[in-house]
């Protein structure tokens, strides 16, 4: 996935916003009872239509609140968006300050033209400092500007924004912070749609063997990461015979593929993000009802969100050591499928009962966890569309997330609130354990009420050796307001969590 659009900063003094020749110019502005210093600029100059539009209620100020004026007197700029921010001084919430950059996007593209200019006033968020602010505004610009283009339908019309130039007025100084921090919120929003293109790709082309192409190319374009791709004949060859159990029925292949990032010395330990990439998920022979089944080819969700990330990592550089780590197959039902009551051995050696085929993320997922001993890692996590239960409890505004090391726990929680990509932790306590006791093998893939946790659970007997927490998806991925799309989720708080990790 290319960049959508340029992003870039300029410094400019209020007075000369006026001046300024765009095809579109959107102004922040704070609510405030008086008329505020930049909307006054723009009321001398047009001869008191701001005062009229104040008078009118149109035009406040208030979070959220949006005029449009095309041709403005006294402004040079072809249209002219207001776009208010809310009281001076109340701080903003992270959640606020992302819902005001959609709304700038969103008055970026609905303009209609190439190039866009943004005036921002210093907006401060509590807790943030300014650069956090510009962190997000990028990513929220790039992320905007994503549509899915499928060759099956016709007559879609593309976004032609291309280029935004945001205007603030600052120094050197802070043009140089404020630069740095748009290019990584940039690389996020490209991140995220990357991730969001490979999620929306339907079955029949999203294989584990695409999954696999499309790794190698990323690696292609930035040899700074490494992949290694297993397929069936050399996963067989170690013993990974329960991730091979779920592609039992399918035709397609399935693959593991190893993503490697080294930004620092090999002695330094690696963060390691394992994603599931189940390219669709029927259910195998424990068959999914029919209703919304389409939604299945999201189940590589987790996969697609450690490409997403990769590529936001490959772009920033930090220096350390990032593995990326996919373990992909397609659930089918047929002859050779994997049935209810079937044994097998996973790679750590412990036998698992499978009693329900649909319980098929963690059979792909716990040979991965037990894979990645060999790389010694400071910490890692996997990012599953695990179980439906998840959306159950949280719904499609938190991951759920559950950890054996509350450390870890906490900065994941922390890295969510910083992206606006928030998780919510659920326990995770031995007394949960023994719902997955089998009668055949060492460990049952269902069992117990509480799914999204005994489904962590199963995860964490293939954890014990290292720091680990697990991502649940499956509300976050896609669906809730904004429909049956990919969201992009958890790119953002995954990329921040790994720049927070030195
Ligand atoms: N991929 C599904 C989970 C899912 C459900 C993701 C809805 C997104 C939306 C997973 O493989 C699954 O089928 N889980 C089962 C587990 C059950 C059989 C213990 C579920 O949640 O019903
Ligand atoms: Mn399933
Ligand atoms: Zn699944």
């Amino acid at each position: 996935m290319k960049k959508l659009i340029n992003i870039s900063l300029s410094e400019i003094k209020i007075s000369e916003l006026t001046k300024l020749k765009s095809e579109a110019l959107i102004v922040t502005f704070y609510e405030s009872k008086k008329i505020s210093d930049i909307t006054d600029i723009f009321d001398k100059k047009s001869k008191g239509v701001i005062k009229k539009l104040i008078s009118r209620n149109e035009l406040s100020g208030s979070l959220g609140n949006k005029v449009y004026l095309p041709n403005l007197n006294g402004t040079n700029s072809e249209k002219v968006y207001f776009l208010g921010c809310g009281k001076k001084d109340k701080e903003m919430s992270e959640q606020e300050f992302l819902s005001l950059s959609e709304k700038i996007a969103s008055a970026a593209i609905q303009s209609n033209v190439k190039n866009v200019h943004i005036y921002l006033p210093a907006l401060a968020i509590k807790g943030r400092t300014e650069d956090w602010n510009f962190k997000i505004l990028a990513r929220t610009l790039e992320a905007s500007c994503y549509k899915y283009f499928f060759k099956g339908k016709k007559a879609q019309s593309k976004n032609i924004l291309s280029k935004v130039t945001l205007l603030k007025n600052v120094d050197k100084k802070g043009l140089t912070t404020f630069n740095k921090a748009l290019k990584i919120g940039h690389v996020i929003g490209v991140g995220m749609n990357t991730s969001r293109e490979l999620a929306n790709t339907p079955a029949n082309i999203c294989t584990p063997t695409f999954l696999a192409s499309q790794a190698k190319k990323l690696s292609k374009s930035f040899p700074i990461i490494k992949t290694k791709i297993l397929g069936e004949k050399e996963m067989k060859k170690i013993g990974m015979d329960c991730l091979l159990s779920v592609g039992n029925g399918s035709a397609q292949e399935s693959k593991f593929i190893i993503m490697q990032y080294s930004g620092a010395a090999k002695t330094k330990k690696p963060n390691i993000i394992v994603g599931k990439g189940i390219t669709f998920d029927t259910g195998g022979i424990s068959i999914k009802p029919s209703p919304a089944m389409d939604e299945m080819k999201y189940d590589m969700t987790g996969s697609a969100s450690v490409v997403g990330t990769m590529r936001a990592i490959a772009e920033i550089k930090p220096k350390s050591n990032i593995i990326g780590v996919i373990a992909s197959a397609e659930n089918m039902p047929s002859s050779t499928a994997t049935k209810p009551g079937d044994v097998v051995k996973t790679l750590s050696g412990q036998t698992v009962e499978i009693l329900n085929t649909d319980a098929e993320g963690r059979l792909v997922l716990c040979d991965a966890l037990t894979y990645v001993e060999r790389f010694n890692p400071a910490n890692v996590i996997d990012i599953a569309t695990l179980t439906g239960a998840c959306v159950v409890a949280l719904g499609h505004e938190a991951t759920g997330m559950l950890s054996n090391d509350q450390t870890l726990a906490d900065n994941i929680l922390e890295s969510g609130y910083a992206s606006c990509d928030r998780a919510w932790q659920l326990p995770l306590w031995d007394s949960y354990q023994d719902a997955l006791d089998s009668r055949y093998a060492d460990i049952a893939n269902i069992g117990g009420r509480a799914g999204a946790i005994t489904a962590a659970c199963f995860l964490s007997r293939f954890a014990k050796k290292y720091n680990w927490a697990h991502l649940d998806i499956a509300g976050t991925a896609y669906g809730g307001k904004i429909g049956k799309k990919s969201s992009g989720r958890p790119v953002p708080l995954l990329t921040e969590y790994l720049l927070s990790q030195k």
